[in-house]
């Protein structure tokens, strides 16, 4: 691949500078394995895992997918092995291609996001996280994490006042508006006080 004449370097947190700011969508290249034949993941700024959860999960009932006229709907249910398989068979081959891994968790609890999180520490090739907000929050009757601004926070407040060299981002859901989204998510006046 040719190399760039330009500086295409992005900042990823604190301690991260990426070759580029491009990165895949979480789950539209798998987990780098479909992608691999047609560019080297090493090329990509990051890869966005697909969503990986604590446990494994296995989604939804089929019918899964509708086509519509103007795109293509999906409702998988975050279908997945879970965090030990993805840290024994897929980050592995992920750092061999020297991909920079950006890796998706959600859980549906808070604490599972950080479950999840924990098992990444120090794997190699993690840049960063992404908390998949877009997701139900069992403990709050199944609303999405992301349609609540409390909610949204609390899976990442285990990371938001202290630097971290694996940085945090959020994925919120197309049912919050541009205006509600909280992404990245603020924290609110009585989760910042600690006082819920
Ligand atoms: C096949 C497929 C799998 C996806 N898997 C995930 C996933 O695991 N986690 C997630 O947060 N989003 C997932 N998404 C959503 C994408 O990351 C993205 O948000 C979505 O495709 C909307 O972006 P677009 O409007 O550019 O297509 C998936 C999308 C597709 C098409």
């Amino acid at each position: 691949m040719t190399k760039p004449s330009i500086d295409m370097s992005a900042p990823l947190g604190a301690t991260v500078t990426l070759p580029n700011p491009v990165s895949t969508a979480s789950g539209c290249a798998g987990n780098g394995r479909e992608l691999h034949p047609f560019v080297p993941l090493s090329a990509l700024g990051t890869i966005t895992t697909k969503t990986v959860m604590p446990y494994a999960r296995s989604g939804r009932a089929t019918p899964r997918m509708a086509e519509t006229p103007s795109g293509m709907l999906n409702s998988i249910g975050l279908q997945g092995s879970g965090i030990d398989h993805f840290v024994a068979h897929e980050l592995p081959w992920l750092a061999e291609q020297g991909a920079r891994v950006l890796v998706s968790v959600a859980g549906e609890r808070t604490e599972e996001f950080a479950e999840a999180a924990a098992r990444l520490k120090g794997q190699p090739g993690v840049v960063g996280i992404e908390a998949n907000i877009s997701c139900p929050n069992v403990a709050d009757r199944g609303l999405v994490f992301a349609c609540d601004p409390a909610a949204s926070y609390e899976p990442i407040a285990p990371y938001a006042r202290r630097p971290i060299p694996r940085t945090p981002s959020t994925r919120s859901s197309p049912r919050t508006s541009p205006r509600s989204s909280t992404s990245p998510p603020r924290a609110p006046r009585r989760a910042r006080t600690g006082s819920r």
